[in-house]
């Protein structure tokens, strides 16, 4: 590989290192350390997913970076620091920042997500790296360099919508785990996934946001020949949270080991928030559900799909046959 990159490379491993010491062995990291402790991180956690913090300062890791010989060129264009047009200074991006690193396939850091610690109406709750020649959000799984040998076990990946609920569960033993940047699902994810397995749980947050997501990334990932399973939360529950509140044990059984198949899925968004009391709900319902059938299914998933629309509309077999044949 050629020069710079390594050097954004290097600079990467630095800060990570850097941080990391900060939060487990500086004063200054206590307030940081109580917050993941609170959060159930242990110092294992810690040390395995190498989190750390960033002071609330504007230029130590700057400084720092400098006394060891990078340019400010160099600083700028790895993304750890901001240089204002023309001026001959630079100033951290991740100040006052829990620091998540992000890691390449093969385990080197190349950018990184800081959170917030607590909640704040000004600052977003997580600022990642901005896009660099090593760091590329729309291609970025999280964990992938951790969880590619147990997907290829079980040849299945499971995809969380955050990175904390990645670290969740692989303390949970999901560890064929990884997740997006906070973007969703891109043609690259998708072409990074397919290099290890073509088997995907989708298993994102309990909420509004979560259940439209994972809607678009299970048509997406079928689309492109996933055999696509669902595994959906309660509630407005995360999985982090749900792990927290029902345990790890509950939540492989329960959640993981009970997930629901492409099309039921699609089924269950399409029923949310409607009321077949209403007629318009109840076509429109019929209407998604057989746009999805069409085209898709074999003849047996149509005929499972159709006798269940039946019951649960009331309406005859037949009829929604018909209707089927015209969407066709
Ligand atoms: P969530 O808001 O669900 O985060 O966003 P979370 O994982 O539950 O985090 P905690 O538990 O509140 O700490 C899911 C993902 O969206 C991206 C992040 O990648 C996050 O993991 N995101 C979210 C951002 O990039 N910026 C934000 O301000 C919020
Ligand atoms: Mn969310
Ligand atoms: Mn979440
Ligand atoms: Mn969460
Ligand atoms: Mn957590």
């Amino acid at each position: 590989r050629n020069q710079p990159n390594s050097r954004l490379v290097e600079m990467h491993e630095y800060a990570a290192e850097l941080y990391q010491h900060i939060l487990l062995n500086a004063e200054q990291g206590e307030e940081a350390l109580t917050y993941l402790e609170k959060r159930g991180f242990t110092r294992e956690m810690i040390e395995k997913y190498r989190i750390g913090w960033a002071l609330p300062e504007w230029h130590h890791l700057t400084r720092m970076l400098q006394r060891k010989g990078y340019t400010l060129d160099e600083l700028a264009e790895s993304g750890l620091a901001i240089r204002k047009e023309g001026e001959e200074a630079a100033f951290d991006r991740f100040r006052g920042r829990v620091m998540f690193p992000l890691m390449d396939e093969n385990g080197k850091v190349i950018a990184f997500s800081g959170r917030i610690l607590g909640t704040s109406k000004e600052e977003a709750k997580y600022l990642n790296s901005p896009e660099s020649p090593i760091f590329k959000k729309s291609e970025v799984l999280y964990n992938i360099h951790r969880a590619k040998s147990a997907i290829r076990k079980t040849r299945r990946i499971v995809l969380f919508e955050g990175f904390m609920d990645v670290i969740a569960a692989g303390t949970a033993g999901v560890e064929n785990a990884v997740a997006t940047m906070g973007t969703s699902l891109t043609a690259s994810h998708i072409r990074e996934m397919k290099r290890f397995a073509r088997d995907v749980t989708i298993c994102f947050d309990g909420d509004n946001a979560g259940w439209e997501a994972a809607k678009k990334a299970s048509v997406l990932l079928n689309d492109e020949q996933f055999n696509v399973e669902v595994a959906v939360l309660p509630g407005e529950l995360d999985p982090d949270d749900y792990i927290r509140e029902h345990g790890e044990e509950t939540f492989r059984t329960q959640i993981i080991g009970k997930p629901h198949a492409f099309l039921a899925f699609i089924m269950m968004h399409a029923r949310r928030h409607k009321n077949f009391q209403y007629e318009n709900d109840l076509l429109q319902y019929i209407h998604e559900v057989l746009k999805l059938l069409s085209g898709r299914s074999s003849p047996i998933e149509r005929d499972l799909y159709i006798k269940q629309l039946a019951q649960e509309t009331g309406l005859s077999e037949d009829a929604i046959l018909q209707q089927y044949r015209k969407t066709e």
